[in-house]
């Protein structure tokens, strides 16, 4: 039976309300058709040249409208806040779920009966699917797609390279001049960061998910099959409210265990984790931190991407994009999920082929055996941390040795490159209070920089430790997302320089060498550093944000609130 539309609830109204609803519409130059029993669609825009990854989508739009009103729809386009990673202060995580409550009221609250989420740069994908997810109407993603891969000196670059110059500069090995010029060759197409960073990891997670069509992660944002995707999708989505395939549909358990292993096999981000909570716990499907190491544990590495790997996102399309790589997943997925297009994954995948070993390898064959997210345990992380072995360094992995604090971020770019600091390759860098409530908004500071005197020596790696995160395209031996964090007052908060502590990954342990009664003496000292901001929404975040280990979404945002409006707006 044909289901109600919901925008019939506005504009099939006759009287006055009707009128209202309909008139001002009118005056974009709709003709009266539109509004007597088309699923009207909206285009979510994240659009912003404040957010470069994400500055092509007017165009982008054009092509989801095109197929929307092929497949008889009626498209309307709104726009959202926009998070560009590179530019916003203090960091765009603050505002991930500010992003989700503007999504969340935007779709409910107008005339929609689908939605299409335009996503890009790192938290414009779990901001709007986060916010989709608490309505629940049809919805699909398009992702804007990475850069080309970026090209400096004859070599083959991208994001991941950001840390090795900034290493390049401090050290002397790069000039000023050189730093410039590779600044034009790298980001030079539209999309965005072309490593397996957070962006694309969370295209892969929309993807694999079962959010988007086939193929949706991995067309750069410059080719032009992206905008057949697009308008593919926008055909989609008309046909989804037709079979009112809602978000409940698709994000089940079993999905959310497809994401995990998926992620686990391309290498994808540290950040995956927390927004996949975050996800979770809006659609209502219960998951633990826990579950992600579980779930990876016989996942093998198999796309050679950087920072894991070699390649770039243009390099995994050209080899056959992530449907080639979940069709050799195929046997460890659970390949009867039913995705955006009403096929299961089965079905997307089964054809797939793989063009290029060097960049999806076979799982009989992985790039490496080991791969996914270590989540730890131990006496320093009560509820957790996290750390990605595959941009690791192997001799790290199990390691003990003296912590060199810094108490927060200041602390640590004042004193970093202190030619007295006591440090040495065996020390471990700790960093305090970069967390969700205390910095607050949770920075990618996480792979803090290696200091100037070891860099001299050639040392390229040690053991970080921190309540913040990392950048998707940063890499290293970085453990991250302490829980609870230093702000909380839990163990984190009383380590102190010269302590002992013993990473072990392969026992996924983090072990502070210092006794209980004395951790106890400690906290009974401990003065807390916390301060609540006065006003505004930074007050609100730090009085609700949860902890990393749970997603670090607002307490009060979690489930959902349904697309029904029960009042009036005349
Ligand atoms: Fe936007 Fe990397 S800065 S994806």
């Amino acid at each position: 039976m044909e289901q109600k539309l919901r925008s019939q609830n506005w504009f099939g109204k006759k009287g006055k309300d009707g009128f209202i609803y309909r008139a001002w519409m009118k005056n974009q130059g709709i003709p009266n058709y539109e509004f007597t029993g088309k699923p009207i669609i909206g285009i979510c825009n994240t659009w912003s040249e404040l957010t470069p990854c994400n500055a092509h989508f007017r165009e982008l739009a054009e092509s989801v409208k095109r197929g929307i009103s092929e497949a008889g729809g009626f498209p309307v386009e709104f726009p959202v806040m926009s998070l560009g990673e590179t530019l916003i202060k203090p960091t765009a995580m603050l505002y991930r779920n500010l992003v989700s409550m503007d999504v969340e009221e935007s779709i409910r609250a107008n005339p929609l009966d689908g939605v299409v989420l335009l996503c890009g740069c790192d938290k414009t994908t779990p901001a709007l699917v986060m916010g989709a997810c608490s309505v629940n109407i049809p919805t699909i993603v398009v992702s804007g797609g990475p850069m080309l891969t970026g090209k400096y000196k004859g070599k083959d670059i991208g994001t991941s390279d950001v840390w090795r110059f900034s290493d390049g500069l401090r050290s002397g090995l790069m000039t000023e001049e050189e730093l410039s010029v590779a600044e034009a060759c790298m980001c030079r197409s539209r999309g965005h960061c072309a490593v397996m960073g957070t962006a694309s990891s969370m295209a892969c997670m929309v993807e694999s998910l079962g959010l988007s069509l086939p193929e949706n992660a991995a067309i750069p944002a410059a080719d032009s099959r992206r905008k057949v995707l697009a308008q593919l999708s926008g055909i989609r989505i008309v046909e989804m409210v037709r079979e009112n395939l809602r978000l409940t549909d698709i994000l089940t358990r079993n999905a959310f265990e497809n994401a995990i292993r998926v992620n686990a096999a391309i290498g994808g981000s540290t950040n995956f984790v927390i927004h996949l909570l975050a996800i979770a716990g809006r659609i209502g499907v219960k998951l633990k931190l826990e579950d992600f190491d579980k779930l990876s544990a016989s996942i093998p590495l198999i796309a050679n991407l950087q920072p894991s790997g070699k390649y770039f996102m243009e390099d995994l399309y050209y080899a056959g994009g992530l449907p080639a790589v979940m069709k050799e997943l195929i046997s460890l997925l659970h390949s009867d999920c039913v995705t955006a297009n009403g096929k299961t994954i089965l079905q997307n995948v089964e054809n797939a082929a793989c063009y290029n070993r060097e960049v999806i390898a076979a799982t009989n064959d992985p790039f490496k055996p080991e791969s996914g997210l270590a989540v730890l345990k131990g006496n320093l992380c009560e509820n957790g941390a996290v750390i990605k072995p595959s941009a690791a360094s192997p001799q790290l992995m199990q390691h003990t040795g003296k912590a060199v604090v810094f108490e927060d971020i200041e602390d640590y770019k004042n004193r970093i490159d202190d030619e007295n600091l006591d440090v040495d390759e065996h020390s471990i860098l700790v960093l305090k209070n970069v967390g969700p409530k205390g910095y607050p908004g949770m920075p990618e500071v996480g792979n803090m920089g290696i200091p100037k005197k070891l860099l001299a020596k050639g040392i390229t790696d040690m053991v970080r430790i921190s309540d913040g995160r990392m950048s998707g395209t940063g890499f290293g031996t970085v453990v991250l997302h302490v829980s609870p964090e230093a702000t909380e007052g839990g163990h984190f908060a009383m380590v102190k320089t010269g302590d002992l502590i013993t990473l072990d990954v392969l026992d996924r342990k983090l072990h502070l060498e210092v006794s209980d009664e004395e951790l106890e003496k400690r906290k009974k000292e401990n003065k807390n550093r916390f301060q609540i901001v006065d006003r505004g929404y930074v007050h609100l975040y730090q009085l609700h944000v949860e902890q990393a280990h749970l997603g670090a979404d607002l307490d009060f945002l979690k489930g959902a609130s349904g697309s029904e409006v029960t009042k009036d707006s005349h």
